[in-house]
């Protein structure tokens, strides 16, 4: 079930989101966060941090889990997910270090790299989970063709996915990691609230496919309609076609 929300300006589009998070993160004991790297979350995590620096708000029980993070790079690399998430929220926060949780796209053994992931996440309860959305559709690095019912794996970046991204290595396709390590979409419907956030003309489709498409591994995002509490922030061009 989805419930949209369409906004003007990215600030207003990041207030929603900030919102809904804040209420989940000072309603619950231990919050559980998923969270999402990307252009999406960022106006998100300022707000985050602002909040926390002005309002004291903790996040000292939060435990976290990121979607996804590039093979190949090591942590230190200024576009891998690890910086990302420390340099947009972790740094600026008070969550223990011990309570984060990102793929190891570093690991010697990938596929025991993603089993040990999920293992970590069926201890938890994801109870948000903050989205972005491919132009191809595709949520955390789950590209189409992506079985439903896939759990942490190794993903082959599609072209499409690698050219979107190429804006971050100096715009460089060959510079973008041909794989990474990601939460499958079944992981992801175990969350028990998910936020996505999404904007600009180059998500219209991807927008439409997930809300009004079929049900069909060739726009992943379209498993969202299974679940019970999806909430849908964008811009007026992102909502374009619906
Ligand atoms: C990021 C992720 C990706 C992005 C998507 C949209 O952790 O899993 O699915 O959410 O590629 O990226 P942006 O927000 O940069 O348009």
């Amino acid at each position: 079930m989805f419930k949209t929300i369409v906004r003007k300006t990215n600030n207003e589009i990041s207030a929603e989101a900030f919102q809904i998070m804040k209420e989940v993160v000072t309603s619950k004991q231990n919050p559980v966060l998923g969270l999402a790297t990307g252009s999406s979350p960022i106006g998100l995590y300022k707000k985050m941090i602002e909040d926390h620096e002005k309002n004291g708000t903790s996040y000292k029980k939060c435990v976290t889990f990121n979607l996804d993070e590039y093979v190949g790079l090591p942590k230190n690399h200024e576009q891998s997910y690890y910086t990302f998430m420390y340099t947009n929220l972790f740094n600026h926060i008070d969550i223990p270090q011990e309570n984060i949780h990102i793929p190891d796209g570093t690991a010697a053994n990938e596929e025991q790299a993603c089993k040990d992931y999920e293992d970590a996440m069926k201890k938890y309860t994801v109870d948000i989970q903050v989205l972005g959305i491919g132009s191809d559709g595709h949520i955390a690095f789950n590209e189409p063709g992506t079985p439903f019912t896939e759990e942490t794996h190794l993903m082959k970046l599609t072209e499409q996915t690698r050219r979107d991204n190429a804006r971050f290595f100096d715009g460089d396709i060959n510079k973008v990691p041909m794989k990474a390590i990601t939460q499958g979409l079944a992981s992801i419907m175990r969350a028990k609230k998910i936020i996505l956030i999404a904007t600009g003309a180059n998500k219209a489709d991807a927008i439409r496919g997930m809300i009004n498409g079929p049900k069909t591994i060739d726009c992943p995002a379209s498993i969202l309609q299974n679940h019970p509490d999806v909430t849908v922030i964008m811009d007026e061009a992102a909502a374009a076609k619906l």
